[in-house]
């Protein structure tokens, strides 16, 4: 029997002061970023009966400025029975001042086999942007092409020129590969399928199935973002259950190409997954990701809730490696007299940063001349992590949680930079302006210190803020 009530959380231990999160209940991707009528809108996968996994809903939050969230009631709720079915992911957008989504209707067989489905691709309609009308055609493209399997998801759509196009992640039926598919409309309802784009060489190299695609051009390149199931781990890249990363290339929409380099990871923490991105009206293209992975240990599902979404970000390119911050609106979450710069005793080899982290931004300078260790510390227990090894510029991840580190790299320079925002349970270390990022979660009953290992403070410079609670 399914349970019909809404989840309440019944204990905050881990709740985010700032992260997009559902009231409770379980989340999961970001779906449906967008600008529309002086708000940003945001939607995520929702299941609101349970702290796990279930039929998935459209949950949804609004912003004025990126940074303060009001949550909204449920965008969109599964056809009954809803055991059977689900809204999957999607996108949006705007055309004729009216609020577009395009989503996976995802629906269960008979059998009751995970294995047993279809999945088609559907349209809802909002005049303020609030309440959403299923389009009575629905749905919008009713199965794939012939070479694919049933894995057709996650539709994200966008404009070029007087023409729509949308893509798909699907799966190719001969060699069960991942691949990217195309669509074009003149009006967001009719669809033809203009072919696939991009296809995985190998499952193992490149993944069985290509989740949540996302493309744009950014300063004159073409991106491709996607989230590939099932890459094999290779020495330090992989590791985690599926991937996020992007391939960089050239779209041709008219041979419905795209021309690619090798994929690459785009975050190097545990719990990063399922990202989207959107145009702001600024021109920044801003992004949203999953703050988890499938099968993660998720200690707030006692509490009656699972996920979150990441702070959002900023993507820059340079050198054909795609840069991500937090939106600069984050200044707008330092309070005032908050700003704090960190005393170091030049002889010490072990220094407290930040005491009781909890909702903090921490800026660390450092010469690159030899290791540093970055730990949370819950009493005695290093919570995480972060150890820096100078001679190979690498960076580890390891928390007391796993047996499993995370590993990224940075270029060689003098001096690092750190930037890391910490919310209750998650820390996103942001590493020379974005040039390496690491997504995590920790889980502490208490607020831990975040205390800093290294043989010589002399050149070491610290700032943290106070970053608000709402
Ligand atoms: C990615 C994903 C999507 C799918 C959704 C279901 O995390 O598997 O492909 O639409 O989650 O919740």
């Amino acid at each position: 029997m399914m349970n019909d009530t809404f989840m309440q959380v019944t204990n905050p231990r881990y709740r985010p002061h700032f992260h997009v999160t559902a009231s409770a209940g379980w989340i999961n991707d970001p779906n449906g970023f967008v600008y529309f009528k002086g708000y940003y809108h945001i939607f995520y996968q929702y299941h609101p009966y349970s702290a796990e996994w279930g039929p998935m809903h459209w949950g949804h939050a609004r912003s004025l400025d990126l940074v303060h969230w009001e949550s909204l009631p449920i965008a969109l709720t599964p056809e009954k029975p809803i055991a059977k079915n689900g809204i999957f992911s999607g996108s949006a957008i705007v055309k004729d001042d009216k609020l577009y989504l395009m989503y996976t209707g995802h629906h269960f067989g008979e059998s009751g086999h995970d294995d047993d489905f279809y999945e088609d691709q559907n349209i809802a309609i909002s005049e303020d942007g609030i309440h959403f009308k299923k389009y009575e055609n629905n749905p919008v493209i009713s199965m794939p092409p012939s070479d694919n399997t049933a894995n057709f998801r996650d539709p994200k759509v966008w404009q070029q020129g007087d023409m729509y196009y949308v893509i798909l992640g699907g799966q190719t039926k001969a060699e069960k590969v991942g691949r990217v598919l195309l669509y074009a409309s003149k009006d967001l309802l009719n669809w033809t399928y203009e072919g696939a784009i991009a296809q995985a060489d190998t499952a193992d190299q490149e993944g069985y199935m290509w989740e949540c695609p996302d493309i744009f051009s950014l300063e004159g390149q073409d991106v491709l973002l996607m989230s590939p199931q099932g890459i094999q781990p290779n020495h330090e890249k992989y590791l985690n259950l599926h991937q996020t990363g992007y391939m960089i290339g050239k779209l041709d929409v008219d041979t419905a190409q795209f021309e690619r380099n090798a994929f690459v990871e785009i975050d190097h923490g545990h719990d990063f997954y399922a990202s989207q991105t959107m145009l702001a009206p600024d021109g920044r293209r801003l992004m949203f990701g999953w703050m988890a992975m499938w099968e993660s240990i998720m200690p707030e599902q006692a509490d009656g809730w699972a996920g979150a979404l990441t702070f959002p970000r900023e993507l820059t390119i340079k050198d054909n490696h795609i840069y991500m911050n937090p939106v600069a609106e984050l200044d707008q979450l330092r309070i005032n007299g908050s700003k704090k710069a960190v005393p170091f005793t030049p002889n010490a080899t072990e220094q407290l940063v930040l005491s009781e982290a909890d909702s903090h931004e921490v800026q660390l300078q450092l010469k690159t001349d030899e290791d540093y260790t970055l730990k949370f510390m819950a009493e005695n227990d290093a919570v995480l992590t972060l150890h820096y090894d100078h001679q190979a510029n690498k960076l580890t991840i390891a928390r007391s949680d796993r047996p499993d580190q995370r590993v990224g790299y940075v270029k060689s320079a003098a001096v690092m930079t750190l930037q890391l925002l910490i919310d209750r349970s998650s820390v996103e270390f942001f590493i020379n302006d974005g040039e390496t990022v690491f997504t995590e979660r920790y889980y502490s009953e208490i607020h831990p210190n975040v205390v800093l290992d290294k043989i010589n403070f002399a050149d070491v410079q610290a700032t943290t803020y106070e970053l608000e609670k709402n």
